[in-house]
Parts: structure tokens; C-alpha cells; sequence
């Protein structure tokens, strides 16, 4: 099995979600239940971006022990000085240093030749070096760059001594198949030694997770992206569903994580809660409706059986609390006899069959029949003898 690197970016490109701002304090709180989480890497912020930035990427090199941490920077001497200096005293600190290669960027953004942009990542690249051994470089709309522009920018970047190699799907364009490729070619087109080379996905067309995906089985040493996928517009690969698939179908990909799944259910919740990004409830994973099963046939199913409905063991991602048989006007009379019962009610056949009449009329009356209600039914029915 070959190890994939979970590079999480929570706390960089997913504060960077519109709307969110962590304080220094909810930082180091999700600093520290990504180490619980086992991710092999950090990305702890941009520290040239403020001193509060830089001063939480200090806090967090100090605090987070066993990982790696990375602080961003531009290819900009001042930026990779201040990346290094926030990082210098964590057990394994990384500068990740990028700079725009595709055409549209570099001629309307950077405005700046294709032999500058080269020039540069050499001249940064070795400058972040003489700081630390442990250099990423991302050419930054890597999705569309230019491939043979590609190639050569990630050899002047090697060259230079970076030991990670990210190309980004900055805007989150490709296809897997078209990501996958790439990541072939540049592999297959430059000498890499002991480099790593990481994907990392944004999701404008819902696509981040299965690239991801699609660049594992192209062979790539490390994933990027965030916890619920929060990030840059639509957001980042989430890292919870990597994980997951990668797990559930270790085989068919030949690749491992070090990630302690039974965290990802709580390290999402404090994600969540501390952003105020609300997880949607049919998300995959870590949504509330992921292990919910509302439909008579499936609740029926998963009563007898529970893999007949569900791939994932719920306890596996460290859901603790039974919520797999929502009931609503698609639930069976099985299920509703099961709720009563865990409810602490055993009602003859009778009293079942009259309650459940009324349930399923109630249902049909009211869009969320609450326990309180169901309580209210059996109560009604009681009463009558
Ligand atoms: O999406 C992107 O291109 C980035 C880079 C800074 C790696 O987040
Ligand atoms: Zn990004």
C-alpha cells in the first residue's frame, strides 16, 4: 500500500471562505483536533497576510506536535521570511510558496513574461531553501497551464531544491480524467527522486473530491483540502470524503491514509461550529441526513441488515448517536414499532396499527413529526380504553 499525505488546509485556503474569520483561540482549537486527527500536514495560514496571521501560525507551530507545519507565502522574499519565522519553531516546518503560471494570470494578474515567472520560482525557490529543507511550490491555475510551460516551471522548481511539487486546480476546472493526465504527464516529463508530487482541487463544478481521487490513482503522494470542504467559492476537496473513499476502497487504489477516521464526525462538528459554516444535511459523510434512512423499504432493509443501505459503519467516522431511522410518511410500520420501542413503548398489535394510522395521517398534515408528537399519538391512543 502506498501512503497518501493528508495536507489539510482548514485553516488557510478554508478560512478564506467568504464570511469566516477564526480568532486566533478557535485556530489553535482546530490545530490541535487536526493532529487528533492524524493529518500528516498543517497548512497553519499566511502569515505575511496580517500580524494576527502570523502571530496564530507562530501559536500553532509551537502547539502541534508531531505534524508538519506549512505557512503560505507569494514568491516574494518578504513573504517566505515571514512564512519561515512563524514556522521556525515547529517539529517539521514547510514554506509553501506559489506563483501563478497560466497565461491568463500571468499576462492579466501578474503581468509578467513567461521567462520572469521562470527567473522567479528559481530565484524563490532557492531562497525559501536557505531557510528550510522542507520548500513546496504550487504554480498557482496549474489546471490550465500551459502543459509543456508545466513541465518546465516544476523542473526549474526542483532544480532549485523544492521537495513538494502541488499542481492546483486553483479554479476548479478540470475533469478527472484531464487532471489525472496532467499529473501523469508531469511525472512521466520531469525527474522527480524522492520529490512529492500533491494534488489539490477546488470544487466550483462539484468535482474536487473525485479528482482528488482521480490523482490518486495517478499516482500522486499527497492530497490537499479542507474539513467539510469549506474554501475559496464553492471550496476545497473535503478531506472526510477523500479519507473515507479512500479507506472503504483501499484496494482498488493501493493507497493508505494515517488519518484516525473515528475523529472526522467530531472534528467536523468543531469545524463547523466555529466557522458558522453550516454543514448541508446531505452531505456526504458528516451530513445529518448521511446515516438517516427514511423510506419504509430502506428502513426495513437496514433494521435486518444494516450494510443493505449503508456502506459506511457510522461508529467507523465516530458518529456516537443512533439517528438512522428518521420517521416520516415514507417510514414502515417496522421501523415505527422499533422508534416506539427504543422510545421505551411496546404496544400490542392493536394499538401499533391504530397508532401508526394516525402517524401516517399526521405526516401527510405536518412536514416534521417530532418525537413530542409521536409521543402525543401514543397518549391519545391510551386515553381512549
Ligand atoms: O488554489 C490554489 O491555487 C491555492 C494555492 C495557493 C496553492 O490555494
Ligand atoms: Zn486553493
Amino acid at each position: 500500500m502506498r501512503r497518501i499525505r493528508i495536507f489539510d488546509t482548514t485553516l488557510r485556503d478554508g478560512e478564506q471562505s467568504p464570511g469566516v474569520t477564526l480568532t486566533p483561540a478557535e485556530k489553535l482549537e482546530i490545530a490541535r483536533q487536526l493532529v487528533r486527527l492524524r493529518v500528516d500536514v498543517i497548512e497553519a495560514g499566511y502569515p505575511a497576510a496580517s500580524p494576527g496571521d502570523f502571530s496564530s501560525v507562530e501559536a500553532i507551530s509551537r502547539v502541534a506536535k508531531g505534524v508538519t507545519v506549512c505557512g503560505l507565502a507569494r514568491a516574494v522574499q518578504s513573504d517566505i521570511q515571514s512564512a519561515y519565522d512563524a514556522i521556525k519553531g515547529s517539529d517539521d516546518p514547510r514554506i509553501h510558496l506559489f506563483l501563478a503560471t497560466s497565461d491568463i494570470h500571468m499576462e492579466k494578474k501578474l503581468r509578467m513574461t513567461r521567462a520572469q515567472v521562470e527567473e522567479q520560482v528559481d530565484r524563490m525557490v532557492r531562497f525559501a531553501v536557505s531557510l528550510t529543507p522542507n520548500v513546496q511550490f504550487s504554480p498557482e491555475d496549474g489546471g490550465r497551464t500551459d502543459l509543456d510551460f508545466l513541465v518546465r516551471i516544476v523542473e526549474i522548481a526542483i532544480r532549485a531544491g523544492a521537495k513538494v511539487i502541488n499542481i492546483p486546480d486553483t479554479v476548479g476546472f478540470l475533469l478527472p480524467s484531464e487532471y489525472a493526465m496532467r499529473m501523469k504527464h508531469v511525472r512521466d516529463h520531469v525527474e522527480f527522486g524522492d520529490v512529492q508530487l500533491s494534488a489539490h482541487c477546488h470544487d466550483d463544478l462539484g468535482l474536487a473530491v473525485a479528482n482528488s481521487l482521480a490523482a490518486i490513482s495517478a499516482g500522486v503522494d499527497q492530497v490537499e483540502g479542507t474539513i467539510n470542504g469549506i474554501g475559496e467559492r464553492a471550496g476545497n476537496a473535503s478531506l472526510e470524503e477523500i479519507a473515507v473513499a479512500l479507506s472503504l476502497r483501499a484496494e482498488q487504489f493501493g493507497a493508505s491514509t494515517q488519518m484516525d477516521l473515528s475523529q472526522i464526525v467530531r472534528t467536523s462538528r468543531l469545524v463547523s461550529r466555529l466557522t458558522g459554516m453550516v454543514v448541508p444535511p446531505n452531505k456526504a459523510v458528516v451530513g445529518a441526513n448521511a446515516f438517516a434512512h427514511e423510506s419504509g423499504i430502506h428502513q426495513d432493509g437496514v433494521i435486518k441488515e444494516r450494510t443493505t443501505y449503508e456502506i459506511i459503519d457510522p461508529s467507523s467516522v465516530g458518529l456516537t448517536e443512533n439517528r438512522s431511522l428518521v420517521l416520516g410518511k415514507h417510514s414502515g410500520r417496522h421501523a415505527f414499532r422499533k422508534h416506539l420501542e427504543e422510545m421505551g413503548y411496546v404496544l400490542s398489535d392493536d394499538d401499533l396499527a391504530e397508532v401508526f394510522k394516525r402517524f401516517k395521517a399526521l405526516c401527510d398534515r405536518k412536514k416534521t413529526v417530532t418525537e413530542e408528537d409521536i409521543l402525543a399519538l401514543v397518549d391519545e391512543r391510551y386515553h381512549e380504553d
